[in-house]
């Protein structure tokens, strides 16, 4: 099966072309897309610091689906589909911890913190009643320098192997042991396809004229580094000249001597990095934000934002730390807005998408991705409504 995990060349990708307008705006190709490049992806639930008792979980909802991410009593991760074995209902909501047991609302089955289904009421009500095939289901779980991910349509690549040598990039900053910012950061829902935000993640060519702020206190790499699975990363370095701005120069001050254990190179910088389908990480020197876009509809998209930190912070590491939220909370602004007015100009009446430049590369690289997943995005006019699976189906099969 072609999925997004295919491996592409640097050379084949230069030449890749935009998406087509429609792609933004067609409900049915978001089933398709949802099946074949969300599901088999790794998608991010947590920090493991988040869940450090037996008992403790925490739910992931995904468009159709939802996972719980559960402390098993013996002090393993699982991943479970958040659905009852009876009938179906959901059985665990947010956060929280269930001391011995998941019991379901409905009619009060009970299952392990490890699964296996324990208890069923009136259980000679049933006249046949397999038990031990009865366990929720699991999902592959991994965890990456702390991070929780989950994949629902299992079969790919391990996390560890996608994400390759960025794992050296990131390991100097300590993030298994980082820890929730104390403020939630509450999911967003921006007016845009999920496409939207995430070629707008993935490209750096908007940087200097889209994010005046960011560029005044960042000497930004619009290139970046890219793997074979489209792992992709680039380094923001702190500019010597004091911005205009009273929070940048701020930071621009404060930061390399807040962080004067961290090595030179981590600490006057931003490292921006995404991992397909939908996740992005921006690694701070003392912190990291994982930037997660989940489709809600074909114009509407869940942001998920949250933020870890290390521990020890010290009068001058809170001090960066509210800068720099003010700086990011800018960012994040002009990021939505951008992504609205492109959504509202991709629906206009045969709106037809132009070139990419090399700094919008990882652009490409997924476009080309999510092509080999869902041939149909090969043709340029939009397929009459009711059509586009079969003409999927017909495309793979003639590959
Ligand atoms: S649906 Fe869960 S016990 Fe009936
Ligand atoms: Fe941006």
């Amino acid at each position: 099966m072609n999925t997004f995990t295919d491996l592409r060349h640097a050379e084949h990708i230069q030449t890749v072309k935009p998406l087509p307008a429609w792609a933004y705006l067609s409900p049915e190709l978001l089933e398709l897309e949802y099946e074949r490049v969300i599901l088999p992806s790794w998608q991010f639930v947590c920090h493991q610091n988040e869940l450090p008792a037996a008992g403790d979980y925490l739910t992931l909802n995904l468009w159709r689906d939802s996972v719980i991410v559960m402390r098993g009593s013996d002090g393993r991760l699982r991943a479970f589909q958040n659905a009852c074995r009876h009938r179906g209902a959901r059985l665990l909501d947010g956060q929280g911890n269930c001391a011995r047991q998941i019991t379901c609302p409905y009619h009060a089955w009970s299952y392990e913190l490890e699964g296996q289904l324990a208890r069923v009421p009136a259980e000679r009500s049933f006249q046949t009643l397999d038990k031990l095939s009865l366990g929720l289901r699991e999902f592959d779980i991994e965890i990456f320098l702390g991070l929780v991910f989950v994949r629902i349509a299992g079969g790919g690549p391990s996390l560890a192997s996608v994400m390759g040598e960025l794992g050296h990039e990131l390991a100097p900053y300590g993030i298994e042991d980082m820890v929730p910012a104390s403020a939630v950061q509450p999911a967003e829902h921006w007016n845009c396809n999920w496409k939207v935000a995430l070629d707008n993640y993935l490209d750096n060519y908007h940087v200097p004229y889209g994010h005046p702020g960011l560029h005044r206190l960042m000497d930004n790499e619009l290139a970046c580094s890219i793997n074979t699975h489209g792992v992709s990363w680039s380094r923001s370095s702190l500019r010597e000249r004091p911005s205009p701005n009273w929070s940048e120069r701020l930071y621009q001050r404060l930061a390399p001597r807040a962080f004067a254990d961290m090595p030179e190179a981590i600490r006057s910088s931003w490292l921006f990095c995404f991992m397909p389908v939908n996740i992005g990480f921006d690694v701070y020197p003392d912190g990291i934000s994982i930037f997660q876009v989940l489709p809600s509809g074909p114009a509407i998209t869940e942001v998920r934002v949250p933020l870890y930190l290390r521990r020890d912070a010290s009068r001058e590491t809170r001090a960066v730390r509210y800068v720099a939220t003010r700086i990011n909370d800018q960012i994040n602004l002009e990021d939505r807005a951008l992504c609205e007015r492109v959504q509202s100009g991709l629906s206009g009446h045969r709106y037809a998408a132009g070139p990419l430049s090399d700094f919008e590369m990882p652009v490409k690289d997924m476009h080309d991705r999510l092509r080999a997943a869902c041939p149909v995005l090969e043709i340029e006019h939009r397929p009459a409504e009711g059509s586009l699976r079969r003409i999927n189906d017909e495309m793979l099969a003639g590959r």
